[in-house]
């Protein structure tokens, strides 16, 4: 290959980023994983930081790069936004259609019907194919000025393809709206964070597009779809169909489900048809829009003040129907979270009958104000789990007392602690709730090391009732572990001797297996080396363990409710009983994959499921570097709640960065 020049190097990265860019984003169709992806985007950054005077505001580095602005600046729409009027009613359709028929004079009519996305409207203004600004509707005469947001948007192509023939100037109108599971899972980082939910993707949506700081848009999941061309220079196609055709082909995302219909019948049709599809569909959309499709008919027909005379928005009936709440049960979660469930009136809410929704903690439950008996709105997101959107109040009504968490895990009658807006159960060692994961992290390579123990083999164990908490795996007989899947006479023997050589532990690898809360590898090592003795870590106080160095008052906490639980006691006398000898303290070699070798890593924020020092363990286990500060050379930076500025620092040097959920997934191979 001839030797290509970095500034070559860098057209060749935009154009190839670009390419995936519109494959992932506009045609689902993703060509090459995230991680070569990531490669690419790191290759392209490393090349501009070295030559910045390459850098070109169409670079897909470029997307994020404004500083925050104090406020948004209003601009006027060349056009008119205009809404569309609304219908639930097929009757309406039908004489929507009679009216069209009147009014053009002929009964060969041809409609466009599209879905009805539920986000909210942009203005999109290219020149010369290059992205130049972009506003969202406001009153539909002036909006709000929200370029440097929607520059973030990767399903936003910065530049248009140049066939068919680019327009001087071209104003595109379009939804942005965010997809159910990156909602989700935004939502879950606002409560894990401590910040209100949002209520639904639309709202979601429209709170990042409308931030001040690009930054922030720029972490939120948003897409985008076209259905409009507001204007445009020089000739425009002779229908709507052939508008979105056209917009497809200079690279923009246009609504992928969609249908020419010749007869009301057929518009009719799609709605049906698309109302069952609704529930499959990744996006929230609220119902069809049917649009005359030849722009001269549009043209003759005209508009009303705020809406055109030749389309309707034909909406599907809602997806918030009311009900009562019977009970509010807690479930418990495989790491002893106890989350508060709504017991409902069973409902349909969209066609799928709801009778439970989940209330996710504690505070939502007080902030929602919701009691036994209360009257609700539910809401169905997809197919994930119902939430209740509000209470409904009814005038007169008396109410039940509110809420309160149980101080008895509902599962297995051990006492519940807190930890910020959670509640957990403290009988980790013998929650049937908790038991498998227990199960796994005891026998795992860094805790009691019990070869062969593996996910299966434990599920199984669970499941036939034949290991009931920790100890359990100490009276285990052959003839039990015959009766399991996949085991023969000679693995059976041979899971036996490893079960039997675990027996012989040291301190911080059992600390370390038992799975209390905050102790991890490190600590486990530290308590071990400070205590010496198990009884002594057992009767230790809170204020004794808080002299130790590095213990402080959240592990302190962990640990005396840990230790005060008898059940937990009991499990770990039974354990020494079934013949458990504690060695002297062992220095836990390296035990990890090593599938981190070479990486650095960053965190900033707080994470959910582990201290800092079980996260720096965690990396350093499977032979990755812990780094205090971001650089080109930082592998990745892992964000938790409330990230600083280093977060910020990544995003401008293009490191990859972590949920707390990827990084688990790094750090536990399966
Ligand atoms: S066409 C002149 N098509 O629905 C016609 N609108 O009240 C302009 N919407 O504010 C709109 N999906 O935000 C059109 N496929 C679609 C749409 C759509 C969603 C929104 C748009 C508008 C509202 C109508």
């Amino acid at each position: 290959m001839p030797h290509q020049t970095d500034a070559e190097r860098i057209a060749a990265l935009r154009r190839e980023i670009k390419r995936h860019d519109h494959l992932y984003y506009t045609k689902d169709r993703p060509e090459i994983s995230d991680a070569e992806y990531d490669r690419l985007f790191r290759e392209l950054v490393d090349l501009e930081t070295a030559h910045p005077q390459l850098i070109t505001a169409d670079s897909p580095t470029q997307r994020v790069g404004a500083s925050p602005l104090d406020e948004l600046t209003k601009v006027s729409h060349e056009k008119p936004m205009l809404s569309l009027d609304s219908m639930t009613d097929q009757d309406d359709v039908r004489a929507f259609d009679a009216r069209m028929k009147r009014e053009l004079e002929t009964d060969d009519i041809v409609y466009t019907a599209e879905p009805k996305f539920d986000g909210l409207s942009v203005e999109l203004v290219y020149d010369r194919g290059i992205f130049m600004r972009g506003a969202t509707r406001g009153d539909g005469m002036i909006g709000e000025d929200v370029t440097i947001n929607l520059r973030t948007i990767r399903a936003l192509p910065l530049q248009l393809e140049t066939h068919p023939a680019l327009p001087m100037h071209l104003v595109v109108r379009g939804e942005v709206y965010m997809r159910l599971d990156e909602f989700q899972l935004l939502n879950r980082r606002m409560t894990e964070r401590g910040e209100d939910a949002f209520a639904n993707p639309r709202n979601a949506a429209a709170g990042a597009l409308r931030q001040l700081d690009s930054r922030i848009t720029a972490s939120r999941p948003l897409t985008l779809t076209c259905y409009d061309i507001m204007a445009v220079s020089g000739a425009s196609p002779p229908t709507h169909w052939d508008d979105l055709e056209a917009l497809a082909a200079w690279g923009l995302p246009i609504p992928e489900h969609r249908r020419r219909c010749r007869s009301i019948e057929e518009v009719l049709s799609f709605h049906a048809a698309t109302d069952v599809m609704r529930n499959a569909l990744p996006f929230e959309i609220d119902g069809i829009v049917v649009k005359l499709d030849r722009r001269n008919w549009q043209d003759q027909l005209g508009s009303k003040s705020r809406s055109p005379r030749w389309a309707i928005a034909y909406k599907f009936s809602p997806r918030k129907e009311i009900t009562v709440i019977q009970d509010i049960a807690v479930s418990v979660g495989r790491t002893g979270t106890l989350t508060p469930l709504a017991l409902l009136k069973p409902v349909e809410v969209g066609g799928v009958t709801i009778s439970r929704a989940t209330l996710h903690n504690a505070d939502e439950v007080a902030r929602k104000d919701v009691r036994v008996g209360d009257t609700v709105k539910v809401e169905r997101a997809g197919d994930v789990i119902p939430a209740i959107a509000e209470r409904v109040p009814i005038p007169g009504e008396t109410r039940q007392d509110p809420f309160v968490m149980p101080d008895h895990c509902p599962v297995c009658g051990s006492a519940v602690a807190r930890e910020g807006a959670y509640f957990y159960c403290t009988g980790q060692t013998v929650c049937i709730a908790q038991l498998k994961g227990a199960i796994e992290h005891f026998a795992s390579k860094s805790a009691l090391d019990i070869e062969g123990m593996g996910k299966k083999t434990i599920a199984q164990l669970v499941d036939l009732g034949l290991v009931r908490d920790l100890a359990d795996l100490y009276s285990l007989t052959k003839a039990q572990v015959l009766t399991l899947e996949g085991f023969a006479d000679r693995s059976a023997t041979l899971l036996l001797e490893s079960i039997e050589r675990s027996k012989s532990v040291s301190l911080d690898r059992l600390l370390m297996g038992l799975g209390i809360r905050q102790v991890g590898q490190h600590i486990a090592r530290v308590l071990a080396k400070q205590l010496g003795s198990l009884s002594k870590l057992m009767s230790a106080t809170q204020e004794e363990l808080l002299q130790v160095r590095e213990i402080g008052p959240e592990i302190s906490a962990s640990l005396t409710s840990f230790f005060s639980e008898e059940r937990n006691r009991a499990v770990i006398a039974r354990l020494i009983e079934r013949g458990l000898t504690i060695t002297s303290l062992s220095t836990i070699p390296l035990t990890g994959s090593q599938s981190l070798t070479g990486k650095t890593f960053v965190f900033t924020g707080g994470l959910a499921g582990y201290s800092r020092d079980q996260a720096k363990e965690l990396v350093e286990q499977h032979g990755g570097q812990i780094s205090s500060s971001v650089s080109k050379k930082t592998s990745y930076v892992v964000a938790g709640s409330d990230p600083g500025s280093k977060l910020d620092q990544a995003r401008k040097l293009g490191v990859r960065i972590l949920t707390e959920t990827e990084f688990t997934a790094l750090v536990t191979p399966e």
